[in-house]
């Protein structure tokens, strides 16, 4: 059901070159990802880029290793550690998460319980089913639309472009694995399949790529002006 084609590419481009990110475990280890970590890193990365939360992540880590650990901090506690990181109902939301889920005894394991937490919506909730509890979920981000627009070669602008594009998404996620390979899209976007000048190549699936093919990908997505 799942076009294989893309998807073995891409997962052994992931396991040379995925990068190395202080909430993931290396592809290929028999580590299991910490759900706690994974949900702060992805409500952190929410309107953040990589390289900004990382800092923020170790000292959250380091001050409250535990999701109860954070549920017990004082709200005034979390929002200095936050500051910086912008948009302060995340704080708020976290936080509320954290003694929900410290209350639960731990996290649910599907998107749809994982989606009645505060903060955490369609995107969040895929991305942690899928990258700590290994469920066959789809994570749709900026990063996600642009590979798929290219692959595609889906000339739709978005935001009316959106429904095709996590149709085409859900068509690549593979029934093993579907956490990195969530990650190797996450990872293809922000490294090779940039917005400007994809480097397409050293591209590890621009054989199966239709807007290499047609000489379209660094126009893709478009865009409706707005
Ligand atoms: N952006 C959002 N979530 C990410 C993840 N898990 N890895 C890399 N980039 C991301």
């Amino acid at each position: 059901e799942c076009d294989t084609r893309i998807s073995d590419a891409l997962m052994a481009w992931y396991d040379r070159h995925a990068r190395v990110l202080p909430w993931r475990v290396p592809p290929g280890s028999n580590q299991t990802p910490d759900p706690y970590r994974i949900w702060l890193s992805e409500v952190m990365l929410q309107q953040t880029t990589v390289a900004a939360v990382q800092a923020y992540f170790h000292r959250f880590t380091a001050r409250w290793p535990t999701v109860q650990d954070l549920a017990a901090a004082q709200d005034d506690e979390v929002m200095a550690e936050w500051a910086g990181l912008g948009y302060y109902a995340r704080a708020r939301n976290l936080l509320k998460c954290a003694r929900e889920v410290s209350r639960m005894g731990g996290f649910p394991r599907t998107r749809e319980a994982l989606q009645t937490l505060p903060g955490i919506g369609p995107y969040t909730s895929a991305a942690i089913a899928a990258i700590a509890f290994d469920q066959q979920e789809t994570v749709l981000d900026g990063n996600v639309e642009r590979v798929m627009a290219r692959l595609f070669d889906e000339h739709t602008p978005l935001p009316q472009a959106k429904p095709i594009l996590t149709g085409y998404a859900a068509s690549l996620t593979p029934p093993h694995r579907p956490g990195d390979h969530a990650q190797a899209v996450m990872d293809l976007g922000a490294t090779i399949c940039t917005p400007r000048n994809p480097a397409c190549g050293i591209c590890p699936v621009m054989a199966k790529c239709a807007a290499r093919l047609a000489g379209t990908a660094p126009s893709l997505p478009r865009k409706t002006r707005k």
